[in-house]
């Protein structure tokens, strides 16, 4: 194992931001922690990174116990805090070379690593452009190559894609798969269930501070029924009609959005079922402006599990 948490116990005053949680992270994989924002992700990041210490629990992060050995903990980790960390003034040359010294890899080893690093994350044309100047996916990129300067074995990364849009989302995803490939251990905390399932081999969803479901994106998506079609009526007088066929179609129990003129079932029958649901629908005469199957998204996973959406948990009280 390369992360190993009993426990884990942080209280801020009266609120407990983690409330009990353990957690196993096998070298050389990576596991995402999936969770809203205030589920006590970065608290329990900082407490494996020792930036902080638990009230109760055990920690032992490569072999070393976090509280006792954390000079030994910080030699063999990265940590890309949810905040960019870089210098904005300095390039991101510099950054990277200023970083390598930190860490006593020496003045020419340093411009080494960095000028590696700046071609790996794709950053040779703004390497000498102060930081200040750089877009969102940029900073991240180079927030990233800095927790690798000093080749650590475990990498935590909190919200790596937080705020970026979709494109440089994706080169960020691209630039985490070589990463993976390389053999380094990742723990990265995420919002998104589609990144914590394009990058993880293992999902950790936390509400209020607790783990409260966890295997691969399929076992979760599985328990909360998979996927879900979605026909769009036409002509909503045949509302009837249509979830009757499609409850029929699919073998599960059809429901109407009444806001979208939609008719929703949940399935694990995948095209196939969509095709089924076509069919019946077509011989009935049932036209319809949209059919499709789509995929659980966060906020499903976490009505299903919690019994409140995501975006309701911010506001709930702990
Ligand atoms: N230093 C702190 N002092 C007081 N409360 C905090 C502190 N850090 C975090 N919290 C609270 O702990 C809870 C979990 O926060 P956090 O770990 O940042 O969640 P996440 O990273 O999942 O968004 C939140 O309710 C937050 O307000
Ligand atoms: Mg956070």
């Amino acid at each position: 194992m390369a992360i190993e948490a009993t426990g884990l116990v942080k209280r801020f005053g009266d609120m407990t931001a983690v409330a009990g949680v353990d957690l196993a992270v096998k070298a050389g994989s990576v596991t995402a922690v999936l969770g809203p924002n205030g589920a006590g992700k970065t608290t329990m990041v900082r407490m494996l990174t020792t930036l902080s210490q638990p009230d109760t629990g055990t920690i032992t992060v490569a072999g070393f116990d976090v509280v006792a050995d954390p000079t030994e903990v910080r030699r063999r980790i990265g940590y890309a805090a949810q905040d960019a960390t870089v210098d904005e003034l300095l390039t991101g040359r510099e950054n990277l070379i200023m970083i390598g010294e930190l860490h006593h890899l020496g003045r020419v080893r340093a411009k080494e690593r960095a000028a590696v690093l700046l071609t790996q994350f794709s950053l040779d044309d703004a390497a000498e452009r102060v930081v200040g100047k750089y877009s969102g996916g940029m900073r991240r990129r180079l927030d990233l190559a800095a927790t690798l300067v000093a080749t650590p074995e475990v990498l935590f990364l909190d919200e790596p894609t937080t705020g970026l849009d979709p494109r440089a989302r994706n080169e960020l995803w691209e630039v985490l798969d070589t990463l993976v490939d390389s053999g380094v251990t990742i723990l990265l905390t995420t919002q998104y269930l589609e990144e914590a399932e394009r990058l993880a081999d293992h999902i950790l969803v936390v509400d209020h501070g607790r783990i409260i479901a966890s295997g691969s994106a399929r076992e979760l998506k599985r328990r909360i029924g998979g996927e879900q079609i979605r026909a769009v009526l036409r002509d909503r007088s045949r509302a009837d009609d249509a979830l009757r066929l499609i409850s029929e179609a699919t073998g599960g129990e059809a429901a109407f959005d009444a806001d979208a003129d939609a008719v929703v079932v949940a399935t694990a029958g995948g095209a196939a079922a969509v095709a089924a649901v076509a069919g019946a629908l077509a011989e009935a005469g049932i036209e319809v402006d949209e059919l499709a199957l789509r995929a659980a998204t966060l906020d499903e996973v976490f009505l299903e599990l919690t019994g409140h959406s995501a975006d309701a948990a911010i506001e709930e009280p702990v």
